[in-house]
Formats: C-alpha cells, structure tokens, sequence
C-alpha cells in the first residue's frame, strides 16, 4: 500500500449479505486495505428462501487467499438473536467492531395491491428491522469505545419511487430515517452514519439491466463504502447515489414555502405555486436545523 492510500490498520467491519454482489466487493476491498472482515451471509435465495452456509466460507477464502484476514458467519439478520450473534462473531474472532455495513437483502416484489403480508413483513424484517438487529449490538460496543462506522444500503426505488416495490420502497427508505437519527445520536461518540443507493449488476438486478450492466460492475460501488467506513470519512446522516464509478449526494430539501397566521384552504389553493418553488430551497441536516427554518417564518 503507498503512504497516500488509505488504510483500515486493524479495524473490524461486519459486512451483512457479503456472500456475493456487493457486499463481497466491499469485503474484498477493505480486506484488502487492512480491515478484519466479518463475512455474514445467510446464503439463501433472492426472494430470501433457504440457505447455503458456503457462500460466506467461499469469501472468507477469497480474502485469505489474498493475504487478508476474515471470518463467517451464517446466521440471519431478520431477528435480533441472528444480529445479536452476528456481533458477536466479530468480538470472539477480532475482540471488537467498528464498522457495520448493513448490506444484506432480498426482493419479494408485487404491485401494491397484490402485496401479500408476508410479502411486506419478510422485506421489512430483512432489510429495515435487519440493520436495527445488526446495529443496536454493535452501536453498545461503538458508543463504549468512542468510534463507529455505520452505512446502510438504501436504494433509489425507495427515496426516488419505483413500481412494484412498496415493501422494499418503505424499506429502504426507512434507512434513511435510521440513518438520519443515528447520526444524531452518534455525533458525541464519533459515531458516523451514512447510507449509499447504488446501482449495480448483481443477480439481485441481472435480469433488469440490460446493456448498461456492463458499466455497472459492483466493485465500482464499494470506493464509497469503504471512504464512508474510513475514519477519514467526513460525513455523517447523508445518503449516496453510487454506481458504474459515478457518486453524487441525494439531498433531502425544504422550499421556503408559504406563511400566513390565519391559513385557510384556500390559501394553500392560491398559493401553490409559492409553495412548490424549489428557489433558494434549504437543505436542513436534522430536525433542529429544520425547525429553525420553519421559525424564521414566523419572524
Ligand atoms: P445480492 O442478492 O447479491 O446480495 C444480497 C445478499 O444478502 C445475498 O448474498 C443474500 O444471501 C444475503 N441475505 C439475504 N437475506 C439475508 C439475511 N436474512 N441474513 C443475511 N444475509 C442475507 O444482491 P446485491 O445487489 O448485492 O444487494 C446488496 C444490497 O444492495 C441489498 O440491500 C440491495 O437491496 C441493495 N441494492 C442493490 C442494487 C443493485 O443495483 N444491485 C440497487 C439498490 C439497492
């Protein structure tokens, strides 16, 4: 490594769903670059049905194989007893950890109203409720030592909308929320939090990508990752556009708007155009900022 690259020197990073796709590009990379890598993947199909222990065993030999230092696990994110264990991989084999990348997913896609509960619950539990059950251990650990990384894998078909995909949708763009609130609380301990919407040709996307899959190599994801997983990293609560060597930030804007004491539905009517202007938008980076916007209305 020549003294400009940077380096993870020791640092121990749980990569969920790293078995294949992106999640594999990002263990080989930081592994690469020094990080004790936690290979969790539970193997199963896209839709999330059964299970194949070796897909994170064949990882983990990838990065031995390279020189670089790595461990498995099988065990599911779904549950909190399946994060709570995934945590604690990385303590017996590393003695610590200090970067979670939520990464592990599945699609169950419907259009809204075919939309089964089953469908919904096992996309929430994998995606939303999986980087809570992964994080929350580890944030303990985190807050304890006064350092932690955390990016979550959102997807533009969640912020920005996407036929069929209500469950994933609401999923991922939940990881936003997650993400926004963590980094607030996180702030005291150097804890940072960040989520990437990449774009990448994995199976999970093969069939729909077509000739533009060619530029979209999931290693060009995993540069992002692994900067926003670096203690360099100079962000925290933002989210990431990332794919085919392109990175760009997603804003979450507010409008100045409109304000008037006595508001009545009419007004609104009137005023829509006053309302919806996107001139000399903001973009608040949490809850105070934007509630300090929303009072200079009224000053
Ligand atoms: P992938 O299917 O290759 O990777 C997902 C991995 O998660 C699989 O290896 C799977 O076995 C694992 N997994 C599923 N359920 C699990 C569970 N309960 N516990 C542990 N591991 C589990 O697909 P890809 O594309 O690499 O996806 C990675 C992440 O990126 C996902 O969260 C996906 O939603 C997201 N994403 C991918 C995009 C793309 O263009 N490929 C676009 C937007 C988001």
């Amino acid at each position: 490594m020549s003294s400009d690259q940077l380096g993870f020197d020791g640092k121990v990073v749980i990569i969920t769903g790293a078995g294949g796709g992106l999640g594999r590009q990002h263990a080989l990379l930081m592994a690469s670059r020094g990080a004790l890598v936690v290979i969790n993947d539970l193997g199963g199909a896209i839709d999330g049905s059964g299970s194949d222990k070796g897909a994170a065993e064949k990882v983990v030999d990838e990065i031995k194989a390279a020189g670089g230092e790595a461990v498995a696990d099988t065990n599911s994110v779904a549950t909190p007893e399946g994060g709570k264990a995934i945590v604690q991989t990385a303590l017996d084999a590393f003695g610590k950890v200090d970067v979670v990348i939520n990464n592990a997913g599945i699609l169950r896609d419907k259009a809204f109203h075919n939309m089964e509960p089953d469908l919904i619950n096992s996309v929430l539990d994998v995606h939303l409720k999986g980087a809570f059950h992964v994080t929350q251990p580890a944030w303990v650990v985190m807050r304890e030592q006064g350092y932690g990384r955390i990016i979550s894998t959102s997807s533009a078909a969640g912020i920005f909308g996407n036929f069929g995909q209500a469950n994933y949708g609401a999923a991922k763009m939940g990881l936003v929320g997650f993400t926004r609130v963590l980094a607030v609380e996180g702030a005291k301990y150097n804890i940072k939090a960040n989520a990437i919407a990449p774009l990448a040709l994995t199976r999970m996307t093969e069939t729909l990508m077509g000739a533009l899959g060619e530029k979209l190599d999931p290693a060009l994801v995993s540069p992002l990752v692994a900067f926003l997983a670096h203690e360099d990293c100079p962000v925290s609560g933002e989210v990431f556009s990332v794919g085919g060597g392109r990175v760009a930030q997603v804003i979450i804007a507010e409008t100045q708007g409109y304000h008037k004491a006595s508001l009545s539905m009419e007004d609104v009517r009137d005023n829509w155009d006053t309302i919806t202007d996107t001139t000399g938008f903001a973009v608040p980076k949490n809850l105070a900022e934007e509630t300090a916007m929303f009072m200079s209305a009224f000053a």
